[in-house]
């Protein structure tokens, strides 16, 4: 059986990469930090839709202490791929950020998927292929003001992957991240409607991606043909900043 954990499952990304891997026929560890009820609802959905498959819902805040780490890699069943799709932002001037807002959009983004790959390493290397997503996005590529923290997660992300994919090409275990450009998720609902049509205004292709547009790209990535890609940023943008 494939078997996914999809870590930021109950995001407006996360959600719509759980029902193209569901219908994909992989079995899900649907992760949520915080919304435990929704975690459940999205894997109760999935099992009445595909009973063939497993939906298990999963808690793990990423502020979470190395131990914690250890003891929820420790509990999980094989997994074949690990995609991370949560994340979290703080539109504000760098001297405006508190210090501990900076340790957390690192950690959340960046240090503890860094972390969770080293100990989810041994079992992922051990299947026949296996895959790591992450969700990066146009703000590593171009670094974004008032999201200058953010932005440097994802750059970070990006080198990562790059570095850890030529660790473990020999294994069949390939390593990418997806970067989209705006995304119409809970994620930009701090931003006034004039700033998201100004946004808007600026992408070539006229419009937000929906998380259908982002999760296709995810599941391509976790097809067993898709082998010979590794170590690489795939920009979903529209054409925005690239
Ligand atoms: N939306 C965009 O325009 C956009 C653009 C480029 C890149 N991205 C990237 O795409 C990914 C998904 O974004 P999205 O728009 O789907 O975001 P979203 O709707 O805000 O969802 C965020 C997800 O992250 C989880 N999360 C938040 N804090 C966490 C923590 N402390 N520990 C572990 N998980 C935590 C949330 O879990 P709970 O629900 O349990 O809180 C939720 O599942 C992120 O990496 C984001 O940076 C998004």
């Amino acid at each position: 059986m494939q078997r996914a954990i999809v870590f930021g499952a109950t995001g407006g990304i996360g959600q719509a990469i759980c029902t193209d891997l569901a219908s994909a026929g992989w079995s899900l560890y649907v992760h949520c930090s915080q919304n435990w009820q929704k975690a459940c609802t999205i894997a109760q959905k999935l099992s009445r839709k595909y009973p063939q498959q497993d939906f298990i819902p999963v808690k793990l805040n990423f502020l979470a202490k190395n131990d914690e780490l250890k003891e929820f890699v420790n509990g999980l069943l094989p997994v074949n791929a690990a995609v991370f799709a949560q994340g979290i932002t703080d539109y504000n001037f760098v001297s405006s950020q508190s210090l501990t807002r900076v340790d957390e959009i690192l950690q959340v983004n960046l240090t503890v998927p860094v972390k969770l790959i080293g100990l989810l390493e041994p079992a992922l290397i051990k299947n026949d292929y296996s895959r790591i997503v992450f969700l990066g996005s146009v703000y590593g590529g171009s670094g974004s003001a008032m999201e200058a923290v953010y932005s440097t997660s994802k750059a970070g992300l990006a080198r990562f992957a790059q570095a850890y994919a030529r660790e473990v090409a020999s294994a069949n275990l390939t390593v990418n991240v997806v970067a989209p450009g705006a995304v119409n998720t809970a994620m930009n609902s701090m931003l006034a409607p004039e700033a998201m049509e100004e946004v808007k205004g600026e992408i070539p292709a006229g419009r937000l991606a929906e998380g259908k547009d982002i999760s296709y790209w995810v599941k391509t990535l976790l097809d067993a043909q898709s082998s010979y890609l590794t170590g690489q940023t795939i920009y979903v943008s529209g054409g925005w900043l690239i």
